[in-house]
């Protein structure tokens, strides 16, 4: 695992690029990681938890408004799945935190900072199929932004981000698993 390379101080920046404010005291942190690699990873894990909630949400949306043959089974399983996302979500928002960085928590910026797309609403509910096929790219789309994340802060030697994006992973690729075979 890399050591980290220098303890540059996170500043505060505002662009697109780094969307993040550093808490009050951010400056102050002196956790062994760099302020530069604070900010990266914080920011992936920006990225990573407005992914997911936009996941949780989409699955929530879906628990609601299933219809169709596969209703029970459908309905049931998105429910389990939207509650194990919706109580990991926390402990992103609070990593990015303890790196000294504020999360993001309004619909507006997980929209900008987020890879999956929105649900357009009610008038164009898709069907089960296509709800499930959206679901499979939606965890896949989770998995891909924890192992850019993991990565990052593995090169950092950040190993609590690392064993959380290590346990989103397992969570997203099962997810991913368990949908697809319902479309085999
Ligand atoms: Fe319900």
């Amino acid at each position: 695992m890399a050591k980290a390379k220098n303890d540059k101080p996170a500043k505060p920046q505002k662009s697109d690029k780094s969307p993040l404010t550093p808490t009050a005291s951010s400056q102050a942190i002196d956790i062994g990681i760099s302020g530069g690699d604070r900010r990266n990873i914080a920011e992936g894990l920006s990225r990573f938890l407005s992914d997911s909630f936009t996941l949780y949400l989409k699955t929530h949306n879906f628990h609601w408004n299933i219809t169709g043959p596969m209703f029970n089974s459908l309905h049931v399983m998105f429910e389990t799945q939207y509650t194990e996302q919706w109580t990991a979500l926390d402990e992103t928002a609070e990593r990015i935190r303890a790196l000294g960085f504020n999360a993001p928590g309004s619909y507006a910026e997980f929209i900008r900072l987020s890879s999956i797309p929105e649900e357009p609403g009610l008038t164009e509910a898709p069907d089960w199929k296509e709800m499930v096929r959206q679901l499979v790219a939606g965890n896949e789309a989770v998995a891909r932004t924890a192992r850019k994340v993991l990565k990052t802060a593995d090169e950092a030697g950040d190993d609590p981000t690392v064993d959380l994006m290590t346990q989103r992973l397992q969570t997203h690729e099962k997810y991913a698993w368990m949908l697809r075979s319902l479309l085999e």
